[in-house]
């Protein structure tokens, strides 16, 4: 048997309504808590739609604690000093990179001033770092805006979203104030999944999974247990329709802790620095403790959920979630 002490999911889709209903018992069975993404239609993006939101994951769940993110944009000092104790950080989505994100940064210039803020209120800022260039060079190109950030708010606490290229690893030990999010499809799969056989759309997201060189170098990142990186799997639902209509997004969520604890083996102290005890170091994170128990039991992932299909769908797992 496994034993988790207090997971936390470092970046999670839930959406709201019927979808939320349906994927919000996955994570709450698996973690204490996770750090909420905010790229909903509106946007979470002020004090209304964030306490609605807050109350209405709440309502759905018990022993979880959503940690809000709110959707970047022109925040004043006063709307941050107000918001400041409700909330993680603040999402960075460059406008129109990924799914509703069309009210994203223009200009990373535009919000100077917010991040002027943030670094002073000491919020941090999760971003979802990709340019608009070619698609498997989009990480990498925007490895001079993470450095341009990093160098010109050395004070600002900034995670790197969900990592999926080798190139932005070595920035960890360049920057003190940089951090990195690693999901379970960029940790074990590649391109290869998507395109390489059939066609597979539930595959499809961004940032999109990339080389065998890539998948690579981030396992042994991961396994060799770095302090600056955590556990943030990006589950991201989509209706099995909006997946045909090329929706970006990998609902990971009822798989995430069999598959880990098959990736890491014997390994659980460094399992447990990654899904939890780095994050709550790095971010000064305190949730009620929450004890998650794997056991050594075939277990078989759900081949749908609502109307969405999850990563590893009917696939058989070594341990269960009790
Ligand atoms: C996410 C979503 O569907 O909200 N999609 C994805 O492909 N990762 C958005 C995101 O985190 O980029
Ligand atoms: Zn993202």
């Amino acid at each position: 048997m496994i034993i988790l002490d207090t997971p936390i999911d470092m970046h999670l889709h839930l959406r709201e309504g019927q979808i939320l209903k349906d994927v919000l018992p996955f994570s709450q069975k698996q973690f204490a808590a996770a750090v909420i993404m905010p790229n909903l239609i509106p946007p979470v993006d002020n004090k209304e739609r964030l306490r609605n939101y807050k109350e209405e994951i709440l309502e759905n769940s018990q022993d979880f604690t959503p940690l809000m993110n709110l959707f970047m944009r022109e925040y004043s000092k006063e709307e941050l000093s107000e918001l400041k104790n409700e909330i993680f950080g603040i999402k960075l989505y460059p406008a129109g990179i990924t799914t509703n994100s069309q009210n994203g940064v223009k200009s990373i210039e535009n919000i100077y001033p917010v991040l002027e803020i943030m670094s002073e209120l000491n919020i941090p800022l999760s971003v979802h770092g990709e340019t608009n260039g070619f698609v498997l060079d989009r990480e990498r190109e925007f490895k001079s805006v993470y450095e341009k950030i990093a160098k010109d708010f050395p004070k600002l606490k900034i995670i790197m979203e969900h990592i999926g290229t080798a190139d932005l690893l070595d920035l960890l030990d360049k920057y003190e104030n940089l951090y990195a999010t690693i999901t379970l499809h960029h940790l074990l799969l590649t391109l290869d999944e998507v395109a390489g056989g059939m066609l597979n759309p539930h595959y499809f997201c961004k940032p999109i999974l990339k080389t065998p060189k890539d998948k690579d170098a981030i396992q042994s990142f991961v396994k060799k247990g770095h302090k600056k990186v955590m556990f943030g799997s990006d589950s991201a639902p989509h209706t099995i329709k909006n997946k045909l209509k090329g929706a970006a997004g990998i609902f990971s969520a009822p798989v995430i802790l069999p598959a880990l604890a098959e990736f890491f083996g014997d390994d659980i102290d460094t399992f447990q620095k990654f899904i939890s005890n780095n994050a709550r170091e790095n971010f000064n994170i305190n949730v009620p403790k929450k004890e998650v128990r794997l056991i050594q039991k075939e277990w078989q992932a759900p081949y749908l959920v609502g109307e969405i299909k999850p990563m590893f769908a009917g696939k058989k797992f070594k341990f269960m979630v009790e």
